[in-house]
């Protein structure tokens, strides 16, 4: 047989929250099929109604596919992929071992993302979508597309798609606390007046991390009347940063549905901070006003983004390797003020990598500051 089952697409890496579904169900002839939702094909791609297209030249022999809908009363929302063999002209390219490993190459090489040589079921459940939008009849065609001319157009759509974007408002809870009630009033104290305090949110993913912080500095601001500067838009400044093109655009709108608003928000701070726009709640302008959002690989040179008093990298380096957490945790060193903090995820830790960071507690919350 040409073609190999799929997984149904679930949590694969850390708290896996891509929402790429494609699962297995089985035809009346007992073949396999793949089905995806009709939404989750790009426009250029989806099938018409009774439509069996695009099937890719095929040579040496590999399996080619097609998508097909089976029938349009029957399957009107979804449309199948079903494998085969190469004779039949409807086939799930299969990755060979040589492949994997380029792709797992590929995907370390564009945004840093080390993948073990089990997760074969990852890369082939998440770049299905590109396969099909750019009709490659192989996974070595997708590499050489992502290797070559259109490496432009293409890798910011294998970013996206090998990304895990799994975030929530005030995540873990704690280190806002501390960041409200330690941290920032510290920094205040150890800054002259005329600093800009710069806070930065490095692997933003949606934006919850940065509005969070500047609902904190909202909440800080409005307690205590010494601070009440601190929202003026100049005294500081959030920024945040991600690799992924769809998580910036997204940050910038600050519109959130009603899933993303069931994640961390109490009823107080959605009142005070968000305003409903028929199903969707947008961000308060006086929170928007703090930040700002770019796009940005944490492989590459960071300098340009300059200094900050505030590191939050949180739950992004999980999925790194180790010798690029030794690289990426020495450049980020280079980019904190002196004083500065370092915050990372509550179930992450530097124990085991060479850092120029040590370990600092305030109640619960661990955080990281330069050594001397
Ligand atoms: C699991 S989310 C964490 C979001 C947020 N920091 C939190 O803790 O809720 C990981 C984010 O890291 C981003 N990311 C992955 N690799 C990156 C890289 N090389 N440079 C910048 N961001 C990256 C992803 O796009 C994703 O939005």
């Amino acid at each position: 047989m040409d073609y190999k089952p799929y997984q149904s697409s679930t949590s694969q890496q850390p708290a896996s929250s891509n929402t790429q579904s494609t699962s297995v169900t089985s035809t009346t002839s007992g073949t396999p099929a793949f089905v995806m939702p009709v939404s989750a094909f790009p426009s250029t791609a989806k099938p018409s109604t009774n439509t069996v297209p695009s099937p890719t030249a095929n040579s040496g022999g590999t399996p080619s596919f097609q998508f097909s809908q089976h029938s349009a009363s029957s399957h009107s929302s979804s449309s199948s992929y079903t494998a085969s063999n190469s004779n039949s002209n409807q086939a799930v390219p299969v990755m060979s071992t040589n492949e994997l490993t380029e792709l797992r190459k590929l995907v370390e090489d564009v945004c840093g993302i080390h993948l073990e040589a089990d997760k074969q079921y990852l890369l082939e459940t998440r770049l299905l979508k590109l396969l099909i939008e750019y009709n490659c009849s192989s996974y070595t065609q997708l590499i050489q597309l992502c290797r070559g001319a259109k490496q432009n157009e293409l890798r910011p759509k294998l970013v996206d798609l090998m990304t895990t974007k799994e975030t929530m408002w005030f995540r873990d809870e704690h280190p806002y606390e501390t960041f409200k009630t330690h941290i920032l009033p510290e920094l205040l104290k150890n800054r002259a007046a005329t600093d800009t305090i710069r806070i930065w949110s490095a692997a933003c993913s949606t934006g919850q991390e940065p509005y969070s912080i500047s609902m904190c500095v909202h909440e800080l601001a409005s307690t205590t009347a010494i601070y009440n500067d601190l929202t003026n838009g100049q005294r500081l400044k959030i920024k945040g940063t991600d690799i992924a093109p769809s998580s910036i655009l997204l940050s910038k709108m600050g519109r959130y549905d009603m899933v993303a608003m069931g994640r961390g928000i109490s009823d107080i701070r959605k009142n005070k901070f968000f305003t409903q726009q028929g199903r969707a709640w947008a961000v308060k302008d006086e929170v928007k006003k703090l930040t700002e959002f770019e796009q940005a690989n944490l492989q590459a040179d960071l300098s340009p983004l300059g200094l900050f008093d505030v590191i939050f990298m949180r739950n992004v380096a999980i999925y790194f390797s180790k010798e690029f957490k030794i690289q990426l945790y020495a450049k980020l060193a280079k980019q904190l003020k002196p004083n500065g903090y370092l915050i990372i995820g509550s179930t992450e830790s530097l124990v085991g990598i060479e850092t120029p960071f040590k370990l600092e507690m305030h109640d619960k919350t661990s955080f990281y500051r330069l050594k001397k």
